[in-house]
């Protein structure tokens, strides 16, 4: 039995968690800054690391506290060390490294991408070949992962992410940030009357395109002030939901098409969409022999269980991190398998 801590500090979320065995969630403590950054539109990196440091220690105590355990009871320290903001990924990386430290125990490097890719093991145990759809606030990826902790990149976004696309669509509609949550809720409400185009929609590749959209949008926003007509929110949202949804749907087809694997994962913060969600569960209709392993509601954001989940594959085969490790705020998946 292996029980691990650990620290997740990327972005606006301080985080730390205790899970056994890699599956077991025995606690995922969160603090989240989010009602710090509104006001702006978007996280401010130096008032995310204040937070950080604010709350590191508290949200550790509550870890521990809910999962009942103390130092003596745990194996490992997993800490994200990379991407991310460079202020924000510092202070988890020194609470691990200090808590590591202090108990004699070993540190583990996690990546946040395969962090949340590992939380799909929440849901069920992820089997390989495996393919990833990664949908977050700074990525989007189709990643094939020939077995555990290898990851090959098969296409990704050439402008903005999934994520970031929702958000900047949400400031169009004075939405708070982020507004990936409050977009889907209001594409439920509306149909989509508007057919936005697909970029890239006839490229035979992997790779995806959101900014044609984001600017497909605010241009149909700002025709129809200019002709005095008012656009329905809803369906507005509708129109903009339906378009990513058709070129995530229509990229992870093909991927699935030319890689057959058994199961299909979807992971970051953009994969709680129920638009989403929904269509790729019917996409996967065709395609029997791949389950379908979605990154269960609670895990979907950033959090630290993800953390200890992917962290438990490297303690498996023993990669540890000394304490000279640093961030690595420009990680991505590749970088992150050279490393090893
Ligand atoms: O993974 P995450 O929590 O942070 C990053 O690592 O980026 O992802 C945050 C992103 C934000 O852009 C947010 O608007 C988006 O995930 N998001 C959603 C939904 N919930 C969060 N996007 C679409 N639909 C949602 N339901
Ligand atoms: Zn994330």
């Amino acid at each position: 039995m292996t029980t691990i801590l650990a620290f997740e500090s990327s972005a606006d979320e301080t985080a730390v968690a205790v899970v056994k065995d890699g599956d077991q969630v025995l606690s995922s403590a969160v603090a989240t800054q989010i009602n710090s950054h509104q006001r702006f539109g978007g996280i401010v990196p130096e008032v995310a690391s204040r937070h950080h440091l604010e709350w590191i220690n508290r949200t550790l105590d509550q870890a521990l506290k809910t999962a009942q355990v103390t130092p003596s009871q745990i194996d490992a320290v997993a800490v994200t060390y990379g991407p991310g903001l460079v202020g924000s990924l510092l202070v988890g990386l020194m609470a691990g490294k200090t808590f590591a430290m202090a108990h004699h125990l070993p540190l583990i490097p996690v990546n946040h991408l395969a962090g949340h890719l590992a939380a799909a093991n929440f849901n069920e145990p992820i089997r390989y070949p495996a393919l990833a759809l990664m949908v977050s606030g700074g990525h989007t990826e189709l990643v094939y992962m020939k077995e555990e902790n290898s990851f090959e990149i098969l296409g990704e976004t050439y402008d903005d992410a999934a994520g970031e696309s929702y958000d900047k669509v949400g400031r169009l509609l004075d939405l708070p940030y982020p507004a990936g949550k409050a977009i889907d809720e209001l594409a439920q409400q509306g149909t989509a009357t508007i057919r936005f185009p697909q970029a890239m929609a006839h490229e035979d590749n992997y790779d995806f395109s959101f900014s044609g959209l984001k600017s497909a949008v605010i241009n149909y926003v700002h025709h129809a002030e200019q002709k005095g007509e008012s656009v329905p929110r809803d369906d507005l949202a509708a129109s903009f939901q339906e378009a990513v949804i058709r070129a995530l749907v229509a990229r992870t087809r093909k991927a699935l098409t030319d890689f057959p694997v058994r199961s299909f994962v979807l992971g970051g913060g953009v994969a709680a969409n129920r638009g989403l969600r929904t269509a790729l569960q019917a996409l996967l209709a065709d395609f029997p022999a791949t389950r379908f392993i979605p990154v269960p509601l609670a895990y979907t954001g950033d959090n630290a269980a993800m953390i200890a989940a992917a962290g438990y594959f490297n303690y498996k085969v023993g990669r540890f991190a000394g304490l000279d490790l640093n961030t690595a705020p420009g990680l991505d998946f590749e970088l992150y398998e050279a490393k090893s």
